[in-house]
């Protein structure tokens, strides 16, 4: 079965096609970062005019890579997301699908991360359950516990910012543009001295218990940004702690800061629950020392970490096509008359 898989929640235009869930025929991803450059962050009116000027160019090219594969069905990313930015994909997926009177699946965009890292593999996701899931992207932070294949409940998350949001604010903080993950990665890749202790993530009392979830689960990253910027105006401004030379110091304490919290909160849900693997997707999973460090977690408590190849972390249309193999909600007329919902849970 071959499905189509169309992604516009945010600022990649994507479309892919993936043939019985895991094999990536094609996978074609427009990003329009540089359009959101002079803006330090996307502006969802002009992610939404891009998606409409490229979706139709990349997914005929989408399915003239998958070198003549008949299509069988249609998936699209219907939340969450930006709501002018998924409305695109959503339509474009909907006249598609009844051209070619294919099914239509909607999509659930993080869940669709947690299938990244079985694309282009051999292993069956229902045979790695129960498992625990790691969504961590831009807009997530999410402990997910899976007992069998196609059921969610979420164990711990982030109390404010997503850890890529933290990322990204801080490299607007420091002037080192957007988005930040990526340039605090390679930054703080070549610096090994002295860290600057920066606070690890906790969230104050109380507040997780507002979430209904244990704190030991979860991450709370406001106060590290507020630490990040005390630090900044204590040090002259990010211009003068560019002159004396200290941006790789601070931008590696900072990464390892969410590293750290990101890989404790790991490790207490891994012994909470009985699980047979680590499942993480997500942008921020590309990070280097996240993956060395989560890495070791798994190593620890002697569970396989699975985690997508670097070409299928960031947004993309294949794990939007494997989701829809795989789960097959969402389909049939109720696909037709879904709405975009931009804060979509799992469900
Ligand atoms: O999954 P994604 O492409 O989009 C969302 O669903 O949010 O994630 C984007 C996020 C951005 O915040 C970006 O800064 C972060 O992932 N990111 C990284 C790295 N590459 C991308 N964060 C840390 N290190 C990276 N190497
Ligand atoms: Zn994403």
């Amino acid at each position: 079965m071959n499905i189509l898989g169309i992604e516009t929640s945010c600022d990649e235009t994507a479309a892919a096609v993936v043939k019985n869930g895991r094999t990536v025929l094609s996978n074609v991803v427009y990003t329009q970062i540089p359009l959101h450059v002079p803006y330090g962050g996307v502006v969802p009116e002009i992610a939404s005019r891009a998606h409409i000027e490229k979706i139709s160019e990349v997914v005929r090219t989408a399915i003239a890579e998958a070198n003549g594969a008949e299509i069988d069905a249609v998936a699209v990313t219907y939340g969450p997301g930006l709501s002018p930015a998924l409305i695109v994909g959503l339509n474009a997926a909907k006249g598609l699908a009844k051209s070619l009177n294919v099914p239509l699946f909607g999509v659930n965009h993080i869940e669709a991360h947690l299938h990244t890292p079985f694309l282009d593999g051999d292993v069956e996701p229902a045979d790695m359950m129960p498992a625990l899931g790691l969504a961590i992207s831009g807009g997530h932070t999410t402990w997910i516990d899976m007992p069998v294949y196609g059921r969610y409940e979420i164990v711990g998350q982030t109390l404010d910012d997503a850890a890529g949001e933290a990322f990204d604010k801080a490299a607007k903080l420091l002037g080192l543009g957007y988005p930040g993950g990526p340039k605090i990665d390679k930054i703080a890749k070549e610096y090994s001295g002295e860290l600057v202790p920066f606070p690890k993530g906790r969230p104050r009392d109380g507040v997780s218990a507002l979430a209904g979830l244990p704190a030991e689960c979860c991450v709370s990253f406001s106060g590290l940004k507020t630490a990040l910027l005390r630090y900044i105006q204590k040090n002259g401004g990010a211009e003068a702690i560019a002159a004396s030379g200290d941006i790789p110091k601070v931008v590696a304490s900072y990464q390892e800061a969410i590293v750290q919290a990101v890989a404790e909160r790991t490790s207490t849900a891994l012994k909470r629950r009985n699980c047979k693997a680590l499942i993480v997707g997500g942008g921020v999973s590309l990070n280097s020392r996240l993956r060395a460090v989560l890495a070791d977690v798994c190593k620890r408590a002697g569970v396989p970490l699975l985690m997508a190849q670097p070409k299928y972390c960031g947004d993309n249309g294949a794990m939007i096509a494997a989701l829809a193999y795989y789960r097959r909600n969402k389909g049939g007329d109720e696909a037709f008359d879904l709405d975009v919902a931009p804060s979509l849970d799992f469900e």
